[in-house]
Formats: structure tokens, sequence, C-alpha cells
């Protein structure tokens, strides 16, 4: 008994998030979705320190959604602006229009449309891929 709710617990786990380990989210920016090399530090520490890697986390009290916490100021959640999404296409666990709307971000306003980078990601952040095997 305690067995099978085991089970299904951990079904119900892998069915409702998607948890990204951090040097396949390395790995699938890079090759998957041809995020420049030199970026990729940042991105893992704006995803580690945004969402712990966690593809559906949200912040409905300071406004940050997904894997990198898109700020719904300005960038989703009025599909009249921004990345022309509702927050809630950025809770799944398809990164794809995550990364769309990222390189949207960045190309306005560079790292800076994150407040994760000024708390937690400016400087160097190589140490949180060098041991990653691209
Ligand atoms: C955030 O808001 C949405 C829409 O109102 C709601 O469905 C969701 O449960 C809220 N999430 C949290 C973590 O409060
Ligand atoms: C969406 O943005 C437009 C243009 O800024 C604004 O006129 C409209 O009221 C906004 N709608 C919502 C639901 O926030
Ligand atoms: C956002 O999600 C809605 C509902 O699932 C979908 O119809 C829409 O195409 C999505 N928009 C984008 C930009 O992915």
């Amino acid at each position: 008994m305690l067995f099978n709710l085991t089970i299904l617990i951990t079904v119900l786990v892998i069915a409702y998030s998607k948890i990204y380990e951090r040097c396949d989210l390395a790995k699938d920016l890079l090759h998957v979705h041809h995020i420049p090399s030199e970026q990729i530090p940042t991105w893992i520490c704006i995803a580690s320190h945004g969402s712990n890697f966690d593809t559906r986390d949200e912040k409905n009290v300071t406004g940050e959604y997904g894997l990198f916490q898109i700020p719904r100021k300005i960038w989703c959640g009025n599909v009249t602006i921004g990345c022309n999404a509702l927050c809630s296409n950025f809770t799944d666990d398809e990164i794809e229009d995550d990364v769309e709307c990222v390189k949207k971000i960045y190309k306005n306003s560079g790292f800076g449309g994150w407040n994760i980078y000024y708390q937690h990601c400016k400087g160097n952040q190589e140490n949180l891929i060098k041991d990653c095997h691209f």
C-alpha cells in the first residue's frame, strides 16, 4: 500500500513538473536553442537562483514565471505587448517559447532585464558549468 502510494506520488511529480539537471540545461541551451556559449553560465545562474531549475515555478507576487523567471511587467500577461504570450505559457514543461521570450528580453535589455542578475549573477559564472561535458 505504502509502496503503491510512493509510486503514485513519483508518477505525479514526474507528470507535473520538470526539474532540469544543471548540465542538461546548459547542453540544451547550447545545442537545441542555440544560445551563444559565452552567455550560458549566466543563464544557468538565473535559472538556478530564479526557479531552482523548475520549469513550472511561478511567483504571482513578484510576477516572475517559469524556468527563467520571465518578468510579467512588460513581457507576459498581455498578449499585445512583450512576448505575445500569457505568463502561463512560460510555466509548462516546454521551454521553446520561454527561450524565444528570453532572447527577446535579452535583445531589449541584456541581462539587466532580470533583477536576479543584479542580485546573484553579475560577474563570471563559469564555475557553474565547468563540470559539464558539452
Ligand atoms: C498564480 O496565479 C494563477 C492565476 O491566478 C493561479 O492559477 C496559480 O495557482 C497562482 N500560483 C501560485 C503559486 O499562487
Ligand atoms: C494590454 O496592453 C495594452 C497596451 O499597453 C493596454 O491598452 C491594455 O489595457 C492591456 N490589457 C490588459 C488586460 O492589461
Ligand atoms: C499560450 O497558451 C495558449 C493556451 O495554451 C495557446 O493557445 C497559445 O498559442 C500560447 N501562446 C504562445 C505564444 O505560445
